[in-house]
């Protein structure tokens, strides 16, 4: 038998749930959300030398997820704005000509999300896990499934050939290399690890990614924290 006191308390419970899955499944559904990151830091323990010393690639991560913090860190390490007046933004990783050509994503197992340089704010792309398909694309490197956070590097090419024809693409190449490195070395100083990857079926990636006919996928980098076995090395 159920007593009124707890058929009170179920009450309760039943109305808290109601509104915290409503909750849940608006944000869910809501595409077009965007989340402000927490302001990138400047200064850290570990010097750029560190950095490129331990930096390897590692395919093996624990299971704990990156803080929005720690995602919002590495996205502006990657194309961050880091000196701006009214007429010009530049980024944390150089540019030919200054074009841009580069849109960046963040896949974790939230969502899709890219990253807006100049707000430094992430926009949901598609919501739920994808990351077992992006490890399908990938030819199934299936540590990308256990990767907290993958970026990738997606290129709108027409930005540079506009301007400077073929030796555009040259171009784009060149800065996915300068941005991918930021990104590693910053996972370093953030106590994480990555690896780069470029095996990938491109049509499959773009798909799982929702890009545009005009975004080509590059360079993708999970990155994740180390398995504690890792850590001793
Ligand atoms: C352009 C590029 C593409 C790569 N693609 C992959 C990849 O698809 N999968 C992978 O596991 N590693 C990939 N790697 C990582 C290399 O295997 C790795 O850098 C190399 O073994 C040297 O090891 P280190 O990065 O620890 O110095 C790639 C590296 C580069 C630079």
């Amino acid at each position: 038998m159920v007593s009124g006191k707890n058929l009170i308390a179920l009450f309760f419970v039943a109305i808290i749930l109601i509104f915290s899955n409503w909750g849940d499944k608006t944000m869910a559904t809501d595409k077009t959300k965007t989340i402000k990151l927490p302001l990138p830091s400047i200064k850290s323990g570990v010097s750029v030398e560190e950095c490129i010393l331990k930096r390897r690639s590692v395919r093996t991560f624990s299971d704990k997820k990156l803080n929005q913090s720690q995602i919002g860190q590495l996205l502006w390490a990657a194309q961050g704005i880091t000196a701006a007046n009214k007429n010009f933004h530049l980024r944390a990783a150089p540019s030919a000509g200054a074009l841009y050509p580069m849109e960046t994503f963040a896949v974790t197992p939230d969502g899709i999300f890219k990253y807006i340089p100049k707000s430094h704010e992430i926009k949901t792309i598609d919501e739920g896990d994808k990351r077992k398909k992006l490890a399908s694309a990938a030819w199934g490197q299936d540590f990308i499934v256990s990767a907290p956070l993958t970026i990738a590097l997606c290129s709108v090419y027409s930005r540079l050939t506009d301007k400077y024809g073929k030796r555009g693409i040259r171009y784009a190449h060149i800065e996915a290399g300068h941005i991918a490195e930021n990104i590693h070395l910053q996972a370093i100083s953030l106590g994480l690890v990555s690896v780069p990857i470029g095996a990938f079926d491109d049509k499959k990636t773009a798909d799982v990614l929702n890009l545009p006919d005009d975004c080509q996928p590059l360079y993708m980098i999970p990155i994740g924290f180390p398995q504690s076995n890792e850590k001793e090395k």
